[in-house]
């Protein structure tokens, strides 16, 4: 094995390097425009430990902007290691947008991620009950029938939006198996959540939080109501009738953290949450693996051969899906690649100490995932594909930290692995795919990695012709060496 599984502490001599002024602005203006670049330039420069001072754009707190709190840059396991196990102290941020007091864009934003103490506690319980290894093991079946029946439906000889196609396979696999079946209201609140996240991450309404007919943060706010009025109505259903498989079910009917019966407030902030974390992380995961097996032919075609030899054909054999190695190692290194949560959050509770040194109360800190997934000496040739070096590898989750590490690590893990694993074997079973000629292949983090535009790709049959090495263009060039 490469690696040690135990956590490092950061050195006591890693120094944080301070940026003020211009400096600091020029790099939270980057950062606006290219968080993974401007985060691994400023890394390069200046190590893993980078303060930006009074970084005017970027730093807010009740609607106010604050100066003087620095955001910090973070890269490597050491950071993650001390960050995430202390949840007292650093507090994670929601998906979802937040609004003003006592409105329901407020009320939304309150799911496990910003939970601490005894509160997280309790939700996150029953949140894995449908989400722990065995519960999820006995849904395989149904997973693979999903998969399977979804992708018969792909139009084969046609240019897709991939990024569409894999997202209404996650999302059936979400709504079916954990909140009680996909159907127009459970679909509808999901898109109604999917809108949210992307007004709160890709359009910086938070620049004029002001609540008007015609701002996007006005947009907000009213989309939040909609969204909590359609979510009280769809749960009203469930009360009365328990169901330990649907998340919905399971809040609505489980006493809130302090015994009483839950509030609309407790109802809506677990359950929106819930909705956004469910699918589209797994819908990043699926979507670069499948790109980045058109960019690898060799490695698309050693993969199919594992597929077909170890599984065969039929929904019985693609619930073994994740038996393979060979998968497991390609989705295992797309993930490293291109994490499909590249940066995650935290916020200081109180004044406090990073690696030894003092920040105030409200610092942010952006913990690099997509930095730590280029450590050289875990994983040389940090930009290149390559599933081989799983073979030995064993990172510790700080090393490693996908699906982030701690008591707020990922308790979607067993599930969103399996459905990737599952949907990834029934799309290689039937189909091949290319990028259609002078194919632009730009990101957005949003805070999903994502396609910025429309990821357009032909389908084939997965036996029709022989795959070719495709041209790609594009920002993703600048993240991935391809062969
Ligand atoms: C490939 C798929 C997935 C990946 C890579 C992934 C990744 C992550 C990451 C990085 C976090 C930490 C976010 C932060 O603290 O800033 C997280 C948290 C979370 N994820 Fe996932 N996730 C995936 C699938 C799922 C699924 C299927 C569910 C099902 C509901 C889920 C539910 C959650 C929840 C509830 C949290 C918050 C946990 C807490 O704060 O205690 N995730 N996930």
């Amino acid at each position: 094995m490469a690696a040690a599984s135990e956590a490092p502490l950061p050195a006591a001599d890693t120094k944080p390097v301070r940026l003020t002024g211009l400096a600091a602005l020029r790099l939270g203006f980057d950062f606006a425009r290219e968080p993974l670049i401007a985060t691994r330039r400023a890394h390069e420069a200046f190590g893993p430990f980078v303060m930006l001072d009074r970084a005017l754009p970027l730093v807010r707190a009740k609607h106010t902007v604050m100066l003087g709190v620095p955001l910090v840059l973070t890269a490597g396991a050491a950071f993650h290691a001390e960050l995430l196990s202390d949840t007292d102290t650093w507090r994670g941020v929601s998906l979802l947008p937040g609004g003003p007091r006592g409105s329901a864009a407020r009320r939304i934003g309150s799911g496990l991620t910003r939970l601490t103490g005894e509160k997280h506690t309790h939700y996150r319980k029953l949140v894995l009950q449908p989400l722990r290894r065995g519960a999820v093991e006995v849904v395989a079946g149904r997973m693979a029938r999903i998969a399977e029946a979804e992708v018969a439906s792909w139009p084969l000889g046609e240019a897709i939006d991939l990024w569409h196609y894999v997202r209404r396979i996650m999302r059936r696999l979400a709504l079916d198996l954990l909140f009680g079946g996909e159907n127009e209201e459970s679909g509808a609140i999901a898109d109604l959540v999917s809108v949210l996240m992307e007004r709160k991450w890709g359009t910086g309404a938070f620049a004029l939080p002001l609540d008007l007919p015609f701002t996007t943060y006005g947009r907000i706010v009213r989309d939040a109501a909609e969204l909590e009025r359609r979510m009280l109505e769809w749960v009203a259903e469930k009360r009365g009738r328990p169901d330990a498989r649907d998340l919905a079910a399971i809040i609505v009917n489980s006493a809130d953290a302090d015994g009483r019966p839950p509030d609309e407030a407790a109802i809506v902030g677990q359950l929106a949450s819930l909705f956004a974390a469910s699918s589209e992380a797994s819908q990043s995961a699926l979507t670069w693996t499948l790109f980045l097996l058109i960019a690898h032919p060799r490695v698309a075609a050693d993969l199919r051969d594992e597929v077909r030899q170890k599984l065969g054909a039929g929904a019985a054999a693609l619930e073994r899906a994740a038996e393979l190695a060979y998968l497991d190692a390609v989705v295992k290194e797309s993930m490293r690649l291109l994490p499909p949560v590249p940066i995650q959050l935290r916020v200081a509770q109180c004044d406090t100490t990073i690696a030894g040194h003092p920040v105030p109360n409200n610092t942010r800190v952006m913990l690099n995932t997509f930095l730590t997934n280029r450590a050289g000496e875990l994983y040389p040739q940090g930009d290149a594909f390559r599933p081989e070096r799983w073979s030995a590898l064993a990172p510790s989750m700080f090393e490693f930290p996908v699906f982030s590490a701690g008591p707020h690590a990922c308790p979607g893990y067993w599930f969103g692995s399996l459905a990737v694993k599952i949907a990834l074997a029934a799309i290689l079973a039937r189909c091949r795919m290319e990028l259609p000629p002078g194919a632009r292949v730009d990101y957005a983090v949003q805070p999903t990695f994502r396609p910025r535009r429309r990821l357009a790709v032909v389908l084939r049959r997965a036996d029709d012709g022989k795959p070719a090495a495709a041209a790609i263009a594009g920002t993703i060039r600048d993240l991935v060496r391809f062969p």
